[in-house]
């Protein structure tokens, strides 16, 4: 018994030793010390020895354990550090290739004009407001000075969200325009008030080269003892005189919007003919560019303002359009398509 002992812990040893892989050195272990494995044979063997025997075999049995354990633990460390030496000296690493392009992308253009046009508003001391996209009837329209019964409400086509219904705020819809953040801004600061408002605004409108369900609005207004429609005309010819960079002048019309009177069609003179006419401002030399008018009283005082107290202008213009025509861009489904060989030219 003895000798098989050592034989079997020789022959272990020896072929540990020759052992050229983790994966041969794994099936020695097995061979030998696995569940039923050579060794372990012998050493589950002891308990049916003879009494005198069961000890001097058990612990010989138990010293080979040992030897070959450690055996196996010394030899299995070698070939690790040998392999991943290997490993190392067999990938060739060049320094000199450059690593992988990460593009950063870039500002899309609609926000590179909505980031120009606050610049020059705060320039003008006029602070930027935000307000939600999913809006009650009551800031849409009720505060507005637009009534449910109201023939105007057809003016804009709009998406109504299903549930939610609240007795003041009516149901829920996704804003139309961006202007009931006028009343929402009055309530939260009262008057005097300088504001901007540009935003993701919504119609239910069938897509077609110049409309589409989803597009961006900047609503403005003013606030303050003796205003007029000539601060008005003021703010925007300098305003887009900064914006296009040249000098543009501004013409008002009439125009009706329930939460203005006097309401206001706004038009600038056309940057690419320079009002002499031409197919962009069809032969008319203006460009007609946003809705305005003085804040309607009622209005004001949906917001808590006394209209004795204060007066103020708004307007509201397509952001999107805007773009359009800075970039003489001549679908609308282009700006939020998504399609990269598009958005990559700004
Ligand atoms: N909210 C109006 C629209 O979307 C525009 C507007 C704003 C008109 C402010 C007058 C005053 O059509």
């Amino acid at each position: 018994m003895k000798e098989q002992l050592l034989a079997l812990q020789k022959a272990c040893l020896d072929a540990i030793k020759k052992a050229d892989s983790s994966n041969a050195l794994q099936e020695i272990e097995v061979k030998y010390l696995g569940r039923k494995g050579e060794l372990t044979a012998i050493l589950r063997g002891v308990k049916d020895l003879p009494d005198a025997q069961k000890p001097i075999v058990g612990k010989l049995s138990n010293e080979v354990k040992t030897v070959l354990e450690e055996a196996l633990e010394n030899k299995s460390k070698e070939l690790e550090k040998e392999e991943l030496n290997k490993q190392l000296q067999d990938d060739t690493f060049d320094i000199t290739i450059p690593g992988p392009d990460r593009s950063l992308g870039h500002v899309h253009p609609l926000s590179q004009v909505q980031h120009q046009v606050e610049k020059i508003f705060n320039s003008m001391g006029f602070m930027i407001m935000d307000g939600p996209e999913v809006e009650s009837e009551y800031y849409n329209f009720e505060g507005l000075n637009i009534p449910a019964w109201h023939p105007a409400r057809d003016m804009q086509d709009t998406f109504f969200i299903k549930g939610k219904h609240d007795k003041k705020h009516g149901r829920m819809v996704l804003r139309t325009h961006t202007s009931p953040v006028q009343v929402r801004t009055m309530e939260k600061y009262g008057a005097p008030l300088r504001v901007i408002v540009p935003g993701r605004t919504f119609r239910y409108e069938a897509t077609d080269a110049s409309h589409d369900t989803t597009f961006y609005q900047v609503e403005g207004f003013m606030i303050d003892k003796n205003i007029s429609i000539a601060h008005l005309k003021g703010v925007l010819a300098q305003f887009l005189s900064s914006l296009f960079g040249k000098e543009v002048t501004v013409r008002i019309r009439p125009g009706y919007f329930p939460f203005v009177e006097p309401g206001l069609e706004v038009d600038f003179s056309c940057l690419i003919c320079g009002g002499k006419g031409c197919r962009v401002c069809k032969y008319t030399g203006w460009v007609e560019f946003m809705g305005a008018g003085m804040i309607h009283e009622n209005v004001l005082k949906a917001g808590g303002i006394d209209p004795k107290k204060w007066q103020g202008w708004a307007f509201g213009f397509g952001l999107t359009r805007l773009v359009m025509m800075r970039h003489g861009i001549d679908d609308i489904r282009l700006l939020l398509g998504g399609d990269l060989r598009f958005i990559n030219q700004f």
